[in-house]
C-alpha cells in the first residue's frame, strides 16, 4: 500500500534564512509533501508580519513543488493532524537546541501519537545561523549575504533602513 506523507515545518521563520531553506529542500526530498508553517502568535514581537514572513518563504521556496505555506495558531499538533500530516519536521544545529527540542517533541507525542517528530540537520555551513542573530546583524550594520535570500536581505533593507 503506498501513501503518501505529509510533513509540516513549523517556525516563526522571522525572517526566512539559508539555514531554513536547507532543512526545507532536504524535508522536500525525503516526504511526498511538505507545508511549511508560520506560527500566529500575537505575544512575540517579530520584526516581519506573518503576511511578509508568508510571502518572503513562498518566493524562496517556489523551486520545489511539494513545498507550500501556510500559517496557523493554536497547538501545532492540532494543526498538523488537520493537514493530515504524520509528521513533524524540526531543525538541530547544535547541541544547544537538543534540550529544547526534545522537550517538544516529547510533549508534541503525549498530545498527539500519531505524529512523529523528525529531527534534520542543515549543513554545517548553517550551524551557527538563527533569525536571531541574522536581525540583530543586520541591525549593527553587518552583512547576513550568504545567510539569507537576496529577497531577504532587500526587505530586512526596507524594513530596518539602511
Ligand atoms: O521557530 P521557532 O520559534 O523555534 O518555532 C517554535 C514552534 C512554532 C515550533 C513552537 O513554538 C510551537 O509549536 N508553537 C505552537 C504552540 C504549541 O503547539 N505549543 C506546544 C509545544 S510542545
Amino acid at each position: 500500500m503506498s501513501r503518501s506523507i505529509i510533513a509540516v515545518y513549523p517556525g516563526s521563520f522571522d525572517p526566512v534564512t539559508n539555514g531554513h531553506l536547507d532543512i526545507i529542500e532536504r524535508s522536500s526530498s525525503i516526504f511526498d509533501e511538505v507545508v511549511v508553517a508560520v506560527l500566529i502568535n500575537i505575544e512575540k514581537e517579530p520584526l516581519f508580519t506573518v503576511e511578509e514572513r508568508v510571502e518572503m518563504l513562498r518566493q524562496s521556496t517556489g523551486q520545489w513543488k511539494n513545498v507550500s505555506v501556510d500559517t496557523f495558531g493554536g497547538l501545532l499538533v492540532d494543526y498538523a493532524i488537520r493537514r493530515g500530516a504524520k509528521v513533524i519536521v524540526r531543525g538541530i544545529r547544535a547541541v544547544s537546541d537538543y534540550e529544547y527540542e526534545f522537550q517538544m517533541a516529547l510533549m508534541n507525542r503525549r498530545l498527539e501519537p500519531r505524529l512523529e517528530t523528525v529531527f534534520m540537520m542543515p549543513a554545517e555551513t548553517y550551524s551557527y545561523l538563527s533569525s536571531r542573530l541574522v536581525k540583530e546583524i543586520y541591525r549593527l550594520g553587518g552583512s547576513v549575504k550568504g545567510l539569507v535570500p537576496d529577497l531577504v536581505e532587500e526587505k530586512l533593507k526596507a524594513k530596518v533602513g539602511r
